[in-house]
Order: structure tokens, then C-alpha cells, then sequence
């Protein structure tokens, strides 16, 4: 059933470096939502459409969704497929919290990290008001350090947020991750690559989202 195709190196190919391999996990981009999942799909696209409605009264540039349909479907597979070595998960960036609730709604252990103050409070109202065991963090998911791995000058929206770093005001860190989900704008994938090849856990699982259709879904290997 899994189909795992190792392997891609994409960074961290000197001898001793960990790497990320590309995992080529099986998911189908057709296979039907159970009915539950729709249901609260529903609700949140109903949540981001009056965001979208009054988006001129509280602008936030940096949010975009994902597909979460899409995402629900590689997470489930992600997690049918056994490949995380642990329940933690987290969402670096989570906005309304969504893909956090997905992951709570399959059994992990589920965590957002947001910096924008009014997304954060969506995000936990929506978990709320879903009943959904999740928690919502409100600070910057990079780790101190980490921005010096993005290409001097780069201009990466992740890097924007003057927000204290989140993780040592709940004292756990990247590593006690067994899964992390991120939506980079384009051309941040390979910091937010970077930064997860650096301080993740060995062998924890990146789950990517790129665009429509575009996922990409990495483990972290050290040598
Ligand atoms: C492209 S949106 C993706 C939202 C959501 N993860 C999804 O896929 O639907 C990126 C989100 O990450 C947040 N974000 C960006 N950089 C961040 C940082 N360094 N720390 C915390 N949140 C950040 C933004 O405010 C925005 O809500």
C-alpha cells in the first residue's frame, strides 16, 4: 500500500548531515471525505468566506489557505501509514487553525503556532467552538537561530513577525515533534526545509502544502 520512493536529497548532503528524504507517500485526490470531516470543513469555509467578505477591514497579506481537503487526505494517509514515531504534531503558521483540527480529528496530539494576534484568537475560537482537544499557540514558530539559514537579503514572509519565539514559553521544542505541517509562501520552502532539517527530531515527518495539488511529504534522516 505505501509506496515509499527513497530517495530525494534535497539539502544537508555532507557526510555527517541530516537529510531530508522525499517521501512518496500514496493518497487519492478523489477518495470521498468521511461525512464528519465535511461538516466541519464546512463550517470553515463558511468562517474564512466572512473573513474574505470584510478581508479590507482587517487585511492580514500573509494568510492564504490551504486545500484542506487535499491535506486531510495525505495526513490520513501520513498517519494510516504509520510513518511518524510520535503523536505530537504541530502547525508552524496555523491561521484559523484548520489543518490543526484535521490533524486533532485523526488522532494526533495537535498544536498551532500562530504570530498574527487576530488569527490566533479565530484559530482557538474555532477549536472551541468545535470541541476539538487542540491546543493554539500564540508566538513565532521559528526557533532563535534559524532565520540565519535564509539566503542573505531574502525577503521570506516567515521571517516578518517580530513576535518572541513560541517554544520556550511552553518548554518544548521543534524536536518534540513526530510531525510538523507548513504552507510556505513560494520560494520560503526551502528555508522552512532548512530550519525543519536542522531542528527536528530524526525521522520526524514534514508535511508540505504548495499549491493545488502540490504536497510534498519529507522525513528527516540522520546518517
Ligand atoms: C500561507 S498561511 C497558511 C495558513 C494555514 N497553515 C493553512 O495552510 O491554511 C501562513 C500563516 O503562517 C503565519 N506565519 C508566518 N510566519 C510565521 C512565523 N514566523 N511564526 C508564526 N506564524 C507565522 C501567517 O501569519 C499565516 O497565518
Amino acid at each position: 500500500m505505501s509506496k515509499r520512493k527513497p530517495s530525494t536529497l534535497t539539502t544537508g548532503q555532507g557526510s555527517c548531515e541530516p537529510v531530508l528524504t522525499l517521501l512518496e507517500v500514496d493518497w487519492d485526490s478523489e477518495s470521498i471525505i468521511p461525512e464528519e470531516i465535511e461538516g466541519l470543513l464546512a463550517k470553515a469555509d463558511s468562517l474564512l468566506q466572512s473573513y474574505w467578505d470584510s478581508w479590507h477591514r482587517r487585511p492580514i497579506e500573509q494568510y492564504v489557505a490551504c486545500d484542506f481537503r487535499d491535506v486531510w487526505r495525505a495526513m490520513q494517509a501520513v498517519k494510516t501509514q504509520n510513518l511518524p514515531f510520535g503523536n505530537l504534531f504541530c502547525e508552524w503558521g496555523c491561521g484559523f487553525g484548520i489543518v490543526t483540527a484535521l490533524a486533532s480529528k485523526l488522532g494526533w496530539d495537535a498544536v498551532g503556532i500562530e504570530a498574527e494576534e487576530f488569527l490566533f484568537q479565530q484559530a482557538q475560537a474555532f477549536l472551541r467552538s468545535e470541541k476539538i482537544p487542540a491546543e493554539i499557540w500564540h508566538g513565532n514558530f521559528l526557533p532563535p537561530g534559524s532565520q540565519g539559514l535564509a539566503k542573505r537579503q531574502a525577503n521570506h514572509a516567515s521571517l516578518f513577525h517580530q513576535i518572541p519565539c513560541v517554544y520556550p514559553k511552553v518548554s518544548l521544542g521543534v524536536d518534540d515533534f513526530a510531525t510538523i505541517f507548513a504552507y510556505p509562501w513560494p520560494g520560503e520552502d526551502y528555508f522552512l526545509k532548512d530550519v525543519f532539517r536542522h531542528y527536528a527530531a530524526d525521522r520526524a515527518i514534514l508535511v508540505m502544502f504548495l499549491g493545488p495539488y502540490e504536497l510534498e511529504i519529507y522525513r528527516k534522516d540522520s546518517k
